[in-house]
């Protein structure tokens, strides 16, 4: 038996929208094929972006979208990717199979596509390997009302008004990918590249330094030591990779409990992770000002077999749905700090909502969680208590449930619940502090096996269904929680 408490009249602060945030990069069939077809397509889409990945994405209120990338974005010059399309250039994507990239999504075409799924763009810098002066070029650009080079020459690309850019990334990993450097010379390098990220007219930029990779706590204290005052976000990469080491992730759908098991704790490693780098960051930002922007997060398995490697394609099953449901509770509860977050990535790539092939589109369970979680956007989250049994494998044990709760604008409060346990249910016995309650629906996730996923030919295999093992009681409601199941309760 599991016993929890929620007080819905102890808040604790507002769960930022942006927890519910995307990323997609020009990686194999994310950008291209997954959202641009282009304008001559028969696959039905409005300017080059198919209609029905934007209707999809509109559907789960996909609020910010980080583009180009990505170890992409520090390889990524944009001059190269506006003006007339036949005279873009051609280039190699020599980061992610060694295609080719005609640029023919660029700036125009992000933003535009941005304006069609009503969401924030994110757009991520090149410090790599691009300069100074390119960086502020492309912030000026975007941003600049009045008469100037790069504001003139949008016009002559045909946007007049300037668009408005929120959140801008200065680099991406340049532990890695992004220049290999050490913390102590980013940290100089991100205060130089800043400054020329400018603020024009009304528009203000949400500044995101490059954060640590995994665990790496002293890139955290550097930068915090050294930058704080310069940034408005910090990011954090980390991914669930289930497999040994990155020569042998796993495979996406073949797999077995104990494969099961290592994803659900190495999914759970995400609340030591944010409590860590938070702490730190705490000392350099008590007021807790600068976020942790969480904009890499996912699973990273093998890739689908016959597929290009350097593609990152990879089947979704309700596996895959666990790990989002427990990694977007992590968030909700650590938003006092956790100011977004962006599943790596979109379309096609690594642990997709959505898959594509040809004009075909399938929903993967990861989606369906996304679209049940999204009741959780803007809310205030609640203080919740959690006493559950372990779940057990191999004499090793992490805890059966995962849970967060908020309460939206009407004051209905939402309760999203995974059970990582694949062989038993959780009998669920909730007090509901501060309330009165007087009805409860829920809706639930999950499948008949763990790697049950959906395909172009079967695309409903997961997907969510009414919960009705639910009542309500004197001081709150019991819940009989399906074994490896998402569950999403509405408490009116
Ligand atoms: O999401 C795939 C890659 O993972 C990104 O390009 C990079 O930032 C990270 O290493």
């Amino acid at each position: 038996m599991a016993n929890m408490i929620i007080n819905a009249d102890i808040q604790k602060g507002i769960i930022s929208k942006n927890i519910y945030g995307h990323f997609s990069e020009h990686l194999g069939r994310c950008i291209y094929e997954g959202i641009w077809v282009g304008e001559d397509s028969p696959i039905p889409n409005t300017r080059g972006i198919r209609n029905d990945v934007v209707e999809a994405l509109k559907n789960i209120n996909i609020p910010v979208l980080r583009w180009p990338g990505g170890c992409f974005a520090d390889e990524y010059h944009w001059k190269d990717g506006v003006g007339p399309k036949e005279s873009r250039k051609r280039m190699i994507n020599t980061h992610w199979g060694g295609v080719i990239e005609n640029n023919h999504f660029g700036t125009h075409e992000f933003l535009e596509l941005c304006d069609m799924l009503g969401c924030e763009p994110y757009i991520c810098g090149n410090v790599g390997s691009g300069t100074v002066q390119e960086m502020q070029e492309w912030v000026e650009y975007i941003t600049f009302d009045g008469e100037s080079p790069m504001a003139n020459w949008r016009r002559q690309n045909g946007r007049e008004n300037p668009w408005t850019l929120k959140y801008f990334g200065v680099g991406n990993e340049n532990w890695g990918c992004g220049g290999n450097m050490r913390p102590e010379y980013y940290a100089d390098v991100y205060r130089r590249y800043q400054t020329y990220v400018r603020n024009y007219g009304k528009n203000k930029v949400y500044k995101i330094a490059c954060g640590p990779n995994t665990a790496d706590y002293h890139w955290t204290e550097v930068l915090m030591r050294e930058a704080c005052s310069f940034m408005d976000g910090l990011s954090l990469h980390y991914y669930t990779v289930p497999g040994d080491s990155w020569h042998n992730k796993g495979s996406a759908t073949n797999f077995t409990e104990q494969d099961w098991f290592k994803t659900m704790k190495k999914t759970l490693f995400m609340e030591e992770l944010i409590t860590k780098h938070s702490t730190i960051m705490d000392r350099y930002d008590p007021q807790k000002r600068v976020g942790l922007i969480v904009d890499e997060w996912g699973t990273w398995y093998d890739v689908e077999p016959g597929t290009n490697p350097g593609f990152l394609y990879q089947q979704n099953t309700l596996r895959d749905a666990l790990v989002a449901g427990i990694n977007l509770n992590i968030f909700n509860n650590h938003c006092d700090r956790v100011q977004m977050a962006n599943i790596a990535q979109t379309v096609n790539v690594l642990q997709a909502v959505i898959l594509t092939e040809g004009e075909k589109m399938v929903l993967t369970p990861t989606y369906h969680v996304f679209e049940m979680y999204k009741v959780h956007q803007g809310a205030i989250l609640l203080a919740s208590v959690m006493e559950c049994e372990d779940y057990e494998y191999d004499g090793e044990k992490i805890s059966q449930l995962s849970v967060s709760a908020s309460k939206n604008s009407e004051g209905k409060i939402h309760i999203t619940l995974c059970n990582l346990n694949p062989n038993e249910v959780a009998e669920l016995n909730c007090e509901l502090r501060g309330v009165n309650a007087s009805r409860i629906s829920g809706r639930v996730l999950t499948a008949p096996s763990m790697n049950i996923h959906n395909t172009f030919d079967n695309p409903d295999q997961v997907k969510p269904a009414d919960f009705k093992a639910i009542y309500m009681n004197e001081k709150g409601f019991f819940a009989t929680l399906l074994p490896m199941s998402v569950t999403v309760l509405t408490i009116e």
